[in-house]
């Protein structure tokens, strides 16, 4: 068992709580708290526990300077100052003086958010190729290092796996909640066990959908990634998405699993992606070479949900059609209500996954909402994850 907050003696302790505040943020505006509250519980534990609290995480990818702007952290310190009413006071660098001096003065139940790691990156790679001395840098700052970004959890990163090689650690109650929940997919899955999967690449997914389709009884495919799979079963797709180097793949998988991957019968179509587009229902067989697959159609939906009434487990993550324009997301709308209507243990995971969810309200009738959307996919499939692993055990 990994040792946990509670393991620790935090009062005066200096405790860096690595997080995953990677939220979508628009000129500056936070589209989308639900992982910021989620952290709540932990940096609330270490604030009650008069921990000196110092927050980490990434933003976004930084590969330029101009980066930079829009993935600065500075909206989601406001955002915590208010959630916890108490000021959090961020750190506009990654390190250096300021930190160091900013550290020094805390008193106890003070909070501070460190700068996105990740603009670390643009000197080397320090943050994403876990530089050793970057990992010890970061460790120096603080007494104990909780890691509680399942998000990253798959990600070896000088914040989690760098510190944790210098700082005696143990994971937060996001993370903590995260494995209990995701763990009944991975042990003993009450059966029939269905499993969605959409979003727009097969090449995102191929290690999911040739792990999990021997663990779970149906493998339900939707979204863009559905079109190179009926282009391997050789239907015209017109202008749809299709990964044509993963098309081998597919038809292998397809001639291995012929009655567990379940495809799309019908389809909605339209030559533009917009919310005015004029959309046809197609059967396969009849898309036209102008037109774009956006939303699986009511047929489909019909024998999706015949393998999803009588699940027992069922996990889902891409959203099976483009639900952020209205004329695509009626499949999605559909499935959400499908499966919140059944006894089914339900998980989804995946930033649209989870914002469909939301924005169709449908939140609160789903069993577990995953904070992770590769981390989540990369724990059922059951691989190695060493910023986990390297968490001391109790
Ligand atoms: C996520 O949003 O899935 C996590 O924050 C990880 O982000 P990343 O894919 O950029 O590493």
């Amino acid at each position: 068992m990994k040792k946990t907050i509670k393991d620790f003696e935090l009062s005066g302790k200096k405790v860096i709580i690595r997080c995953d505040f990677n939220v979508p943020i628009e000129n500056g505006v936070i589209k989308d708290d639900s992982r910021i509250k989620a952290s709540l519980k932990t940096i609330r534990y270490a604030r009650k526990h008069n921990a000196k609290v110092i927050l980490l995480s990434h933003l976004g990818r930084i590969k330029t300077e101009e980066d930079k702007k829009k993935n600065t952290l500075k909206p989601v310190a406001e955002k915590l100052s208010v959630l916890l009413r108490k000021k959090v006071k961020f750190i506009d660098q990654t390190r250096g003086e300021k930190l160091e001096n900013a550290i020094a003065q805390m008193k106890d139940k003070d909070v501070i958010l460190i700068e996105n790691t990740r603009f670390e990156d643009l000197d080397g790679k320090k943050e994403s190729n876990n530089d050793p001395s970057l990992g010890k840098y970061w460790a120096h700052l603080g007494d104990i290092f909780i890691n509680d970004a399942f998000g990253t959890i798959h990600r070896c990163h000088a914040s989690n796996l760098g510190i944790e090689n210098n700082l005696p650690s143990g994971i937060g109650f996001l993370v903590e909640n995260e494995i209990k929940k995701l763990s009944k997919l991975t042990n003993n899955p009450k059966k029939p066990y269905t499993i969605i999967l959409g979003g727009s690449k097969v090449s995102d997914k191929i290690g999911v959908i040739s792990n999990l389709i021997t663990k779970a009884d149906y493998l339900l495919i939707g979204g863009g990634m559905a079109f190179t799979f009926l282009k391997a079963a050789g239907f015209n797709i017109g202008s749809s998405l299709c990964e044509k180097e993963k098309i081998d793949f597919c038809k292998e998988m397809l001639d291995k699993y012929p009655n567990k991957l379940i495809l799309p019968i019908d389809v909605i179509t339209a030559t533009e992606i917009n919310e005015n587009a004029k959309t046809q229902e197609r059967f396969l067989g009849e898309i036209e070479e102008e037109e774009i697959g956006l939303d699986i159609g009511p047929k489909t939906v019909e024998v999706f949900k015949q393998y999803l009434d009588d699940c027992k487990t069922i996990f889902w993550n891409g959203p099976v059609g483009y639900f952020e324009l209205k004329p695509f997301q009626n499949g999605t709308k559909q499935l959400l209500d499908i499966i919140t209507q059944t006894k089914a243990y339900t998980v989804v995971g995946g930033g649209d996954t989870a914002r469909a969810a939301s924005d169709f309200n449908y939140q609160n009738k789903i069993s577990h909402i995953s904070t992770g959307g590769g981390a989540s996919l990369a724990f059922l499939e059951g691989i190695k994850l060493p910023s986990l692993d390297a968490i001391d055990e109790k």
